[in-house]
């Protein structure tokens, strides 16, 4: 079963909620390198003096709520070696003490759940019922890999084969897996990454996203404290250059990215033209992800969806609403009641429950959002954009907006923020429609609102994507329930949370003897 996480409306869950986050309130964090299990003496020095990085808080970046200490070059050559060593002794590990170890660590999570949101408020700016999200998915992904671990990766299969030979066959970890992990869900896309690479039997270099070291440390720690040993497991915060570093170096056997589209396509080339073996690439990026909407759909329905689709997170979701085709017959009651439900969002603190919008990650997030809004101001026809006030200038507020072009020309790159485009759609050129979205290259969500089954399924059959969503919002894959993952520019899959993850992480082998 799913994790439950906690209820809301639920007067305990929220005491007990309540009472956490108070604690963490004020409180600061720290990172740095782990490597065998530990801190090494440098960084602890400095982190004792006082002089880490400061990391701020996206929702008022004037208060400090932690401390990173970034690895450097002799870090990552340390971490290559110590997980390059243990890997073999780990790979041959029972599944079942692998599985023990996911089962401990989910265990650890829900035990520190309040402490783990707090992280993620503070540190990522995600407001409370994401940060539940987070700590949620976190815990599924672990359970999940867990049984397919004790299933298919506990010991070998026996095949046929004739008389006087006996065939066996299996599945092991690769080697050294690098897991560069992204900011928007610093814990359950974290945890997801490198529990599987661990799960496969890998040794894991987990890079976290340089704007979430806190939460990353936190997790590994967990993952310590569950049983993953020192040595098979090593953590480096820091910029970009450390993810390059390790994907230029020929004892990795594979990388785990969950990031931007031309990072993906960065690391891809970085791995085809090093020396050292062919190796894995999985790689889960972003989206233009688009809904159509017809004329039989529920508009109650689509504006809810659309709102949760587009804004929840900020919009910083790679399964976020982008593209919004509406059937012209629609278009001005739709965007009369999507402008009226978007007056009704609470853009503000993640801290307070009742936050609707939160803060983007960080001020470079926001400036580059602005950028954007400023040209789609003077270029598009703006239908509506959510008020901010002097309050938010304390943090990296973008306000969210809707915008309506006049073709899928006119669309840029991915914006990731609370941004949606609108498009007008004539009934018979459906098919078109959806061409134009292939044709845009990425295949990661899609939505469609209809209540004419023959159009849904003409749709889904002409649509190249990963998740396909019908009359429903189009973002919170559950693990096992919506393997998550895209095709195209969105990503190689397997798709994270479904039943072919862990393969790709494992190497296979199979044995012949003569009897
Ligand atoms: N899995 C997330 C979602 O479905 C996105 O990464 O929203």
């Amino acid at each position: 079963p799913n994790a439950r996480g906690l209820d809301l409306s639920d007067l305990r869950h929220l005491e007990t909620l309540a009472a956490t986050m108070a604690e963490a309130d004020g409180q600061t964090w720290q990172a740095a390198p782990i490597i065998g299990g530990a801190i090494p003496e440098r960084a602890q020095s400095t982190l004792a003096d006082g002089r880490g990085q400061n990391v701020p808080n996206p929702a008022q970046t004037d208060q400090i709520v932690g401390q990173v200490i970034h690895a450097n070059d002799e870090d990552v050559e340390q971490a290559l070696a110590t997980t390059t060593a243990a890997f073999n002794e780990w790979s041959f590990t029972p599944g079942a003490e692998r599985a023990a170890c996911l089962r401990r660590y989910a265990d650890l999570l829900e035990a520190h759940m309040g402490e783990l949101i707090a992280r993620c408020t503070r540190e990522a700016g995600k407001n409370i019922a994401d940060g539940i999200a987070e700590v949620r998915e976190a815990v599924d992904f672990c359970r999940y890999y867990a049984v397919q671990v004790e299933d298919e990766f506990s010991g070998d299969t026996v095949l046929p084969g004739p008389t006087g030979e006996r065939n066996t066959y299996g599945l092991y970890g690769r080697g050294v897996f690098v897991a560069i992990c992204p900011w928007n869900f610093p814990l359950a896309i974290f945890s997801g990454q490198v529990a599987a690479a661990l799960a496969a039997g890998n040794a894991v270099i987990a890079k976290p996203a340089e704007q979430t070291c806190l939460v990353g440390a936190r997790a590994i720690e967990l993952m310590h404290e569950a049983g993953f040993p020192g040595d098979v497991l090593a953590y480096l915060p820091g910029p970009g250059e450390i993810g390059a570093k390790l994907v230029a170096d020929a004892r990795i056997a594979g990388v785990a990215f969950t990031g931007s589209m031309p990072t993906a396509k960065k690391i891809n080339r970085t791995l085809a033209e090093r020396d050292g073996p062919i190796i894995p690439l999985i790689a889960e990026t972003g989206g233009q992800n688009a809904m159509i909407v017809d004329s039989s759909a529920l508009i109650e329905q689509v504006v809810a969806d659309v709102v949760r689709s587009g804004f929840q997170s900020a919009g910083q979701r790679c399964s976020a609403l982008r593209v919004l085709y509406v059937q012209t017959d629609i278009a001005d009651d739709l965007i009369e009641m999507l402008s009226g439900a978007m007056a009704e969002l609470s853009v503000g603190d993640p801290w307070q429950l009742g936050t609707d919008v939160t803060p983007v990650i960080d001020a470079n997030a926001r400036d580059n959002l602005a950028e954007y809004a400023a040209y789609a101001d003077a270029n598009f026809k703006t239908h509506y954009t959510c008020e901010l006030n002097d309050a938010h200038d304390a943090g990296t507020y973008i306000a969210p907006r809707i915008y309506e072009l006049d073709s899928i020309d006119q669309l840029g790159e991915e914006q990731f923020g609370p941004i949606v485009h609108i498009i007008r759609f004539a009934a018979r050129d459906i098919d078109r429609v959806v061409d134009d979205i292939n044709a845009l290259g990425y295949g990661l969500t899609f939505g469609i609102h209809s209540r004419i089954d023959t159009t849904v399924e003409r749709v889904l059959k002409r649509l190249r994507v990963g998740n396909a969503y019908v009359n429903r919002n189009i973002i919170g894959a559950v693990v096992g329930v919506h393997p998550f993952g895209g095709e195209g520019l969105s990503g190689t899959g397997p798709k994270a949370g479904g039943p072919h993850y862990l393969h790709r992480f494992a190497t296979e082998r199979s044995v012949s003897r003569d009897t």
